[in-house]
């Protein structure tokens, strides 16, 4: 009898088909909207595996559920949706996909770091509702990125990609990250800051750190009153790092100077939050990972690791077991 394993989202056809091979395959076809709770709970008690998003909570109710469960493999590099503590007592393994999406956020990260300095969506926006005065001097000027100064909070794969795109920029960069890297530092270029010294130096500050409950809200009042009045954040890792109240606060006043957002407190953000009426934000719709080579290289990983799993092998990218 073959495994069988449920699937929470519409995947390429060429993922389901490998997996078909291998599984007895169920799945949530609905193109754009998460399996409601309930079908998961029912879904999850019969399977072996399951291949899920961000988009579900993995918690105690669902590990317990799945009574035969052996494998969760999350389709993402962060797993913080996923109860792994509970997952080990009972014996899941459960797997991310680090390494393939790397670039491809770093990319993103910086390409929304250079739309919020100069204004691209803002700007963009203009001409295209015809409100486009005459040149003048001082007309939509922005912040320059060239030679500026980085804090980067949070040095793994994704934060060293974001450095090497900055010393194309001539960037001086500050890092800050639990445990200091020195060996990074030569390699890479880059010097350890204090995160208070961070702020307080950096001209962009990009959070590339994983959400935990020791970084929830990490940036708050006092953190954004430390930044510079011509700073930038960037947030391309999870919303609840930032207190998206202080964060409001210190846009209106003046404290810092904008904001590029690709994550929220919560997903999606609902078109009257506060954020979203400034103009100093620059809006993304969590898409760090978001293009087509990656997300087949993400969803194929996923699929490695329910293979090897159920196949008694060790995962490819465990994050426990
Ligand atoms: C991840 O992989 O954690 C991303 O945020 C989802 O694309």
């Amino acid at each position: 009898m073959p495994h069988k394993i449920y699937i929470t989202r519409k995947l390429p056809e060429a993922i389901k088909i490998r997996l078909a091979e291998h599984f007895e395959v169920r799945s949530w076809e609905k193109e754009d909207e998460p399996v409601p709770r309930e079908t998961l709970l029912e879904e999850i008690k019969d399977v072996d595996g399951l291949f899920c998003m961000i988009t579900e909570k993995i918690d105690e109710e669902v590990l317990q559920a799945g009574k035969d469960l052996k494998v969760v493999a999350n389709m993402a590099v962060g797993y913080n949706n996923i109860d792994v503590e509970t997952a080990t007592a009972n014996g899941i393994t459960v797997t991310n996909t680090p390494d393939v999406l790397t670039e491809t956020t770093a990319d993103l990260a910086f390409a929304l770091l250079m739309a919020s300095a100069r204004r691209l969506v803002e700007t963009s926006d203009t001409v295209r509702n015809g409100e486009w005065g005459a040149w003048s001097p001082m007309q939509f000027t922005g912040q320059d990125v060239f030679g500026a100064t980085l804090g980067i909070v949070g040095l793994g794969r994704i934060g060293e990609a974001v450095v090497n795109r900055a010393k194309g920029f001539n960037m001086d960069v500050l890092y800050y990250s639990r445990t200091r890297k020195k060996d990074k530092e030569s390699d890479l270029d880059i010097e350890y800051a204090e995160l208070d010294v961070l702020l307080k130096k950096a001209d962009f500050v990009v959070l590339l750190l994983p959400y935990s409950s020791e970084s929830h809200h990490l940036i708050g009042r006092r953190e954004l009153a430390l930044m510079k009045e011509n700073a930038i954040l960037i947030n391309a890792s999870r919303g609840g790092i930032v207190d998206e109240d202080a964060l409001y606060q210190a846009l209106v006043s003046g404290e810092i100077w904008g904001a590029g957002l690709d994550v929220y407190e919560q997903e999606p953000v609902s078109t009257d939050h506060p954020l979203l009426t400034l103009s100093n934000v620059t809006a993304v719709p969590h898409i760090g990972s978001a293009s087509v080579k990656t997300r087949r290289a993400m969803a194929d990983l996923a699929a490695d690791n329910l293979i090897h799993v159920l196949n008694g092998k060790k995962a490819t990218t465990p994050v426990n077991l």
